[in-house]
């Protein structure tokens, strides 16, 4: 087989074989094919596309490029989720305890990476003490006694995703629903997930900025899914502006914890709600979405979903009295407003720029060694369709260094999208989509 007949097959708008996937798959994470020659078949495969089939070999190539994680030791259903970008995840701090207080297990494997904030386990570590190390059998043990455990990733899992990924960065071919969905899927399979529940985001601030491609990409990831094995559902979720008000490290565990006592944001706590009856009807926790969210409005109100969170940081080494005294999770030493320049209704927030703002006050890591300043962080007071006031508080910044503070506070003022007709909030879920079909709101 020769590398220079899969190009040019491809760029004639042929269809390649299983064998001719995984041989170039094979052949680059090696280093025994250039990738020059990887970046002319990426292009062809950008214009002239692949079908369902090679969609799906190409992701289990991915997948088998590297490690798999195996959780059978784990009982039940393993149900993971992923979020296609947007500002923080602040979801998985409250999907996580709801979810395992459901008896889903989680067993979430986290890794740093870099980003406007830190990952979830950098946003744990605000609890003082609380570590990610543990023997995977100590992993696998607290799962099993209290359905979720949070462990830091080692596995190398899909490095030829890694390897095409930035080979695509860099060569205008990132954009192509096929090679996106894989990419993310190969993830997440390699990850050890039994099903998957995907929240892609759509608007400004997603990667997909309008919601036709977003349901597409959904629609694509979802096949996948159903080609392997995986149950797999999409929800199709807004992006015209950050979720929830927090946008930093303790300040979005601070957060969580308000939502899992049912005093969090409305968008955010309607995600959780949504992601997670989807994530327990997958688990087999309940028949269907209806009832799955009764239980998960049950569990919050009952204060189960906040003494998961315990659980779990205790389990870990973490203190849990701050879930009850959030004032004792790092303060920084300046915190100011930022005010309206003008009156107007909140058209849009580009959330990119709001986690820029925040990854300019040291809230996350700009390069792998950089360091993670926990306290920092931004919190919003206004979002879409709210009416504000010249002179008007419409974000609070947290910041430890006066120079990043006002930077921050410009890059928050241009984030803002404020005008003067009347504009109306916007629905956060915009569809679903299963492998039964697509459902939009
Ligand atoms: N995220 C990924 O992990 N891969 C892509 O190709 C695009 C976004
Ligand atoms: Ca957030």
């Amino acid at each position: 087989m020769r590398m220079y007949d899969i190009i040019m097959k491809k760029r004639n708008g042929e269809e390649l074989t299983t064998q001719e996937i995984n041989f170039f798959v094979e052949g680059y994470t090696k280093g025994e094919i250039p990738d020059y020659q990887v970046s002319a078949l990426m292009m062809a495969i950008y214009f002239q596309k692949m079908n369902k089939r090679e969609t799906a070999d190409l992701t289990k190539a991915m997948v088998d490029s590297g490690e798999i994680i195996d959780l059978s030791a784990i009982e039940g259903i393993k149900v993971d989720k992923h979020s296609t970008g947007g500002v923080g995840d602040t979801t998985t701090l409250i999907l996580g305890p709801i979810v395992a207080a459901a008896g889903v297990p989680v067993a979430k494997m986290s890794g740093r990476g870099l980003g406007h904030t830190g990952g979830t386990i950098d946003k744990l570590e605000s609890f003082d003490g609380f570590s990610v190390e543990m023997p995977i059998e100590k992993f696998m043990q607290n799962v099993n006694e209290k359905k979720i455990a949070i462990g830091g990733q080692t596995a190398n899992l899909a490095p030829a995703d890694k390897k095409l990924y930035a080979l695509r960065d860099v060569t205008a071919t990132v954009d192509n629903m096929s090679l996106i969905a894989g990419s993310i899927m190969s993830k997440k399979i390699a990850s050890g997930a039994d099903a998957i529940v995907l929240d892609v985001k759509t608007g400004s601030g997603a990667f997909m900025k309008d919601e036709n491609s977003s349901f597409e990409l959904a629609q694509e990831m979802v096949d996948i899914g159903t080609h392997v094995g995986r149950n797999t559902v999409g929800v199709i979720t807004d992006m015209d502006q950050p979720l929830g008000f927090a946008v930093g490290n303790a300040l979005e565990v601070k957060e969580a914890i308000d939502t899992l006592r049912g005093e969090g944001p409305a968008d955010l706590t309607e995600l959780c709600l949504t992601l997670g009856s989807h994530m327990l009807v997958l688990g087999e926790k309940a028949k269907n979405a209806e009832e799955a969210r009764e239980i998960l409005e049950d569990i919050i109100k009952s204060g189960k979903g906040i003494a998961k969170l315990k659980e779990l940081v205790e389990a870990q080494g973490g203190n849990p009295t701050y879930v009850d005294d959030t004032s004792l999770f790092p303060i920084p030493s300046i915190v100011e407003p930022v005010v309206a320049a003008e009156d107007g209704y909140v058209k849009g927030i580009k959330a990119d720029d709001i986690g820029i703002a925040a990854l300019v006050l040291g809230a996350g890591r700009e390069t792998k060694e950089s360091d993670i300043d926990l306290a920092v962080g931004i919190v919003l007071h206004k979002k879409i369709g709210d009416f504000v006031k010249k002179g008007e508080t419409i974000a609070t910044i947290y910041a430890n260094d006066a120079k990043k503070q006002k930077t921050s506070e410009e890059m928050i003022i241009k984030a803002y999208d404020i005008v003067e007709e009347e504009i109306k909030a916007k629905p956060l879920i915009k569809g679903i989509v299963t492998k039964d079909g697509i459902t939009k709101f």
